[in-house]
């Protein structure tokens, strides 16, 4: 056969590769609202930028008849390819070859890629839309989850390592999602649960529907497992590209800048009153962020979660940042347990990847309440305590009203080696509200005066007036500054600047014992 031959012969097989599971179910995937494996790829990445891998692989099954149905590629398809000109390598599953079951060769297929990204320092994206275990396959396939999740974790913290949910997954399908960095869903499409409500039915009596279970809302809003929900497949795909904006290819790199058209001496005058004089006035901590950052843009993260902490990207001089803010507007922005999760592995991704850290802080401490207690408050509050005196990278503070007791600690406090401490003048810093502290401390002397309220009043004022401010914590340092508000961008830039070449290290160990 002759070169002119071969290459037909090349054409014509790769061409069939491009059909999947084949029309009909092409188009049964469709009618449900997902677009195919090849449809997703096209969007993610640059166009024309992808480069197949292991596209003729075909599994060795040969129970159940398996060895009359062999589709090349398996059932996913690799490779490599680029967003905004940077290399990504990625893994699509095709739920129209075997449900996107995961055999024996499709495992070695995202290994493989797995294997390169790692080598070549690069993020890894999976698509995933799979059925779980190859069910004909046995341990073949079981064994090839493990090879996956071994190498999620020896690659964490090394590359970013971004999941999606596009379909049903089931079993194994989740786990090694539930390992990388980030998980984006799709609203009314994609599922995830280690068992189906069917199993549950039977074993636990519980009726529940798959949306209830694992749908794109109940892991954003309720379980907190996944970070990101697109309307469709194709949202959730760009929200992937501008996630990947943010970070660094590996973790030897810095983030990525870019050309900053905002002004950076920019002074926002509504700054001035978006923090109300009141202290029990409720108010959006994502305003004080938006008149901040460059172009008033913020990426958030984990938005239907734990929503009494906002955590987000954005960028300040064109440098990425990452933000944890308390959220006045909700629980007061007290920590709780979800809040404490939620911001303790932000810090820990943005510390990986040499991200910088912006406090925003008005937090009148940890929430009371039995549930917090018996939830385990102590222990997951010490997580987000664990990350951030963990984190090297540089980390200000800006404190725009409440700095209360515990949370005053944790929130990036100059003694768990924050970088920069800013505070606005009605900052108030004590060890707990002045409404608490009178009960406690003047408990006796109240009660003395037939506990009248006027006397109360008077107290309350004395404390407010001797700790509610910022000024004790600047007289010892702990605050390096007290600013005008409007004045937070320029100040904020400045001292990002300040911290550019910061170097500081924790202790040689094989790891920390983070309290999980
Ligand atoms: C082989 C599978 C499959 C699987 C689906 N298919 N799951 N083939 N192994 N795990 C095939 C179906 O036979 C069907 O083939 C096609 O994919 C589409 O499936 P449907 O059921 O028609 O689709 P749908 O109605 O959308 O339901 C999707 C689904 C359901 C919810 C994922 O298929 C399902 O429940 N599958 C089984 C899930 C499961 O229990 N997996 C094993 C988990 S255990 P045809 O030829 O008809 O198109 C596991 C262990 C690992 O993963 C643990 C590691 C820690």
């Amino acid at each position: 056969m002759g070169i002119e031959a071969k290459l037909r012969v090349l054409k014509e097989r790769s061409e069939a590769t491009e059909m999947g599971g084949g029309a009909a179910r092409i188009e049964k995937h469709h009618a449900s609202g997902r677009l195919t494996a090849r449809e997703r790829i096209a969007i993610l990445l640059d166009e024309g930028s992808f480069t197949e891998i292991d596209r003729f692989v075909v599994h060795r099954c040969t129970s159940f008849g398996m060895d009359q149905e062999k589709i090349p590629g398996d059932g996913v398809v690799c490779g490599f390819g680029t967003i905004e000109n940077r290399l990504v390598y990625l893994f699509a599953q095709d739920f129209t070859v075997f449900g996107g079951s995961l055999s024996e060769t499709h495992a070695a297929k995202i290994v493989k890629i797995m294997d390169m990204a790692l080598k070549n320092g690069a993020p890894v994206i999976g698509l995933n839309d799979s059925g779980g275990a190859r069910i004909q396959e046995g341990v073949q396939s079981l064994a090839g989850y493990a090879d996956i999740f071994l190498r999620n974790v020896q690659a964490s913290g090394v590359i970013p390592q971004i999941s999606a949910i596009m379909g049903p997954c089931a079993g194994g399908a989740v786990y090694s999602p539930a390992i990388t960095d980030f998980i984006c869903m799709v609203k009314n499409s994609s599922y995830m649960f280690i068992t189906g409500p069917e199993v549950i039915r039977t074993v636990t009596h519980e009726e529940v529907s798959k949306e209830e279970l694992g749908g794109a809302m109940t892991h954003n809003s309720i379980s907190g497992c996944a970070q990101f929900a697109g309307a469709d497949d194709e949202e959730c795909l760009l929200q992937i590209r501008e996630l990947l904006s943010f970070m660094p290819l590996n973790n030897m790199e810095e983030p990525p800048l870019k050309e900053c058209t905002d002004d950076l001496q920019r002074c926002e005058v509504s700054l001035k009153h978006i923090v109300p004089d009141n202290p029990n006035i409720p108010y959006d901590m994502k305003e004080v962020i938006r008149a901040v950052v460059d172009d008033s843009h913020l990426f958030e993260v984990h938005e239907h979660f734990a929503r009494n902490l906002v955590i987000c990207f954005a960028r300040l001089n064109g440098r990425p940042v990452g933000i944890v803010a308390n959220q006045p507007n909700v629980l007061a922005g007290a920590l709780d347990v979800d809040a404490s999760i939620k911001g303790a592995r932000f810090v820990r991704f943005c510390d990986a990847f040499n991200i910088p850290l912006v406090i925003f802080e008005d937090v009148p401490g940890f929430l009371p309440g039995v549930n917090q207690e018996l939830g385990g408050i102590i222990r997951h509050g010490a997580k987000l305590l664990y990350a951030m005196a963990e984190a090297t990278v540089p980390k200000i503070t800006v404190i725009t009203r409440k700095a209360y007791g515990g949370a005053y600690c944790v929130m990036n406090s100059r003694h768990i080696r924050g970088d920069y401490s800013m505070a606005f003048p009605a900052a108030e810093i004590a060890v707990m509200g002045p409404e608490g502290a009178v009960s406690i401390i003047h408990r006796a002397e109240m009660a003395r005066n037939g506990n009248s309220d006027g006397h109360r009043q008077a107290l309350v004022a004395d404390y407010r007036e001797k700790f509610a401010n910022p000024y004790n914590a600047a007289e010892l340092g702990y605050v390096d500054e007290v600013i005008d508000p409007v004045c937070t961008r320029p100040k904020l830039i400045r001292a990002l600047e300040m911290c550019r070449n910061k170097r500081d290290s924790n202790p040689p160990r094989k790891h920390g014992n983070i309290p999980l």
